[in-house]
């Protein structure tokens, strides 16, 4: 069962072969999809052969195997975790029964609308990304940013396939219009904020996998725990590729804040201006572009009430993060959780049920998450000796959903007039000039083993291959 099937058309672990309509309706689909990586696809890359990671198993020991492919070639596929043996709900109201082989009527429009929503981010990053294959600062990066956007447009697949399998002609209908909205677009955007921003920079790439990416993660727990089993199997394979996506963030933004520091004890300096000079990227806009990506990300858990949330839980569509770790009881109607409101001028907790309050309970646990690998930027720093700390801003800073939606609030967690805003602003989020400047270092390196002046070198390569490996070949 955890075997791949390459010999088809499309490769999947799914008996696809059986299933003649499903297969007809996907391979319907798979010319769209490749004329959608071609259109909105990584710009200029058709013919480099790239060293990827493509899946075999999905055994957790070997699922990957690495070679060089030329992109369009790359085989996407349906893969999902195999199945566990009577699997049963493990929350809501639905607790203790079988879990679910197929939609339940009463659920079919919440879950296609789950599915759908979560559908969509994955070829909107890809979209986002586009650009930024012609000023990659090196060929190890080129490598990375390409294995996440074809393991993203996998991810497409992946819901593409639940849609087509599971929902029939709305599903094709849905899995059509995934093809058709576009990042940014202003008629027809992706259903998501974060992802119709641009990420127009490779410090906004490291940091969309870091912060944007991680929400990915988060969102896959959660429905990694849902009643209705294929989705719970396809994302537990998705959380497998993401692991990587999160760690090109990390290691990305590692490597810029490694090399601005090492330019500060050169030039025995933390100003701005010199720095600049020197073509590095100062830690006080490293800190501005985490201050935009994290408050940006952590809407996208939506309202920190929804009535939407305590439907899906307890309906059984999507657990909470690690809810087989957790010792309540999975039902959650007598819990309480604490959310932040605004009451005369000052943020306050406020009490409120649980079920309502699940979109905040994921928040938290990815603001937990995501603190700790700032840590980690912040131990290099440190190593450095120099004295400054990078934190992510309070949960309240910038935010567009929910009740804290347009107030305004410090990174440190205050509540500010317009006026105090309007001046501090600029020290808060990138600003134009951060933006120009870090597009100014934005130039193309190809050369193996040559890294642009800005960022580190990797501290090692892929798949054990050496850092001046040829991982992408121009042809
Ligand atoms: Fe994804
Ligand atoms: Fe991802």
């Amino acid at each position: 069962m955890s075997g791949i099937n390459y010999s088809e058309k499309i490769p999947n672990n799914v008996n696809l072969s059986e299933d003649r309509t499903l297969q007809r309706a996907l391979e319907h689909w798979q010319p769209n999809y490749l004329q959608w990586w071609q259109d909105m696809g990584p710009d200029g890359s058709q013919n480099f052969d790239v060293y990827l990671r493509t899946a075999v198993s999905v055994d957790p020991q070997g699922w990957a195997q690495f070679g060089h492919v030329k992109m369009p070639d790359y085989r996407w596929g349906i893969f999902l975790n195999p199945a566990e043996q009577d699997r049963k709900i493990h929350f809501g109201d639905h607790m203790g029964e079988a879990a679910w082989q197929d939609v339940p009527g009463e659920h079919r429009a919440n879950l296609r609308r789950i599915i759908v929503t979560q559908g969509d981010t994955e070829p909107a990053s890809v979209e986002q990304q586009r650009h930024l294959g012609l000023t990659a600062p090196s060929q190890y990066d080129l490598r990375n940013l390409f294995q996440v956007n074809v393991e993203e447009g996998r991810h497409l697949w992946a819901m593409v396939y639940l849609l087509h399998k599971y929902f029939g002609r709305d599903g094709r209908e849905e899995a059509e219009a995934l093809l058709e909205r576009n990042s940014g677009n202003a008629d027809n955007p992706r259903i998501l904020e974060a992802f119709n921003e641009k990420t127009p920079d490779w410090l906004s790439f490291f940091m969309f996998t870091y912060f944007t990416d991680r929400d990915g993660k988060f969102q896959l727990c959660a429905l990694a725990e849902s009643a209705f089993d294929p989705l719970a199997r396809t994302t537990k394979f998705m959380l497998t590729e993401e692991a990587h996506h999160m760690f090109v963030g990390e290691s990305g933004v590692g490597r810029v804040i490694t090399r601005t520091c090492e330019m500060m004890n050169q030039l025995k300096t933390d100003d701005v201006s010199k720095l600049r000079a020197a073509g590095v990227i100062d830690l006080p806009t490293i800190q501005r572009y985490i201050n935009f990506h994290f408050s940006v990300t952590i809407d996208l858990f939506g309202a920190d009430q929804s009535s939407n949330a305590a439907t899906f839980y307890s309906a059984g569509l999507k657990g909470r993060y690690e809810e087989g770790k957790r010792t309540d009881d999975h039902v959650l109607k007598g819990n309480t959780y604490k959310i932040l409101d605004v009451v005369n001028g000052q943020l306050v907790e406020k009490e409120v049920p649980m079920l309502n309050a699940l979109n905040e309970v994921l928040r938290d646990d990815y603001i937990t998450d995501s603190k700790a690998g700032v840590d980690r930027w912040n131990r290099l720093i440190e190593k450095a000796g120099i004295d400054f700390r990078l934190k992510v801003p309070h949960k309240a800073f910038h935010r567009n959903i929910g009740s804290l939606k347009g107030v305004k609030v410090s990174p440190d967690g205050r509540v500010v007039t317009d006026h105090e805003w309007n001046a501090k602003v600029e020290e808060w989020l990138p600003t134009d000039q951060d933006r120009a400047y870090v597009a100014s270092l934005m130039g193309r390196v190809v050369e193996p083993g040559k890294f642009a002046n800005w960022i580190a070198p990797p501290v090692m390569g892929i798949n054990r291959q050496p850092v001046n490996f040829d991982y992408v070949r121009f042809n």
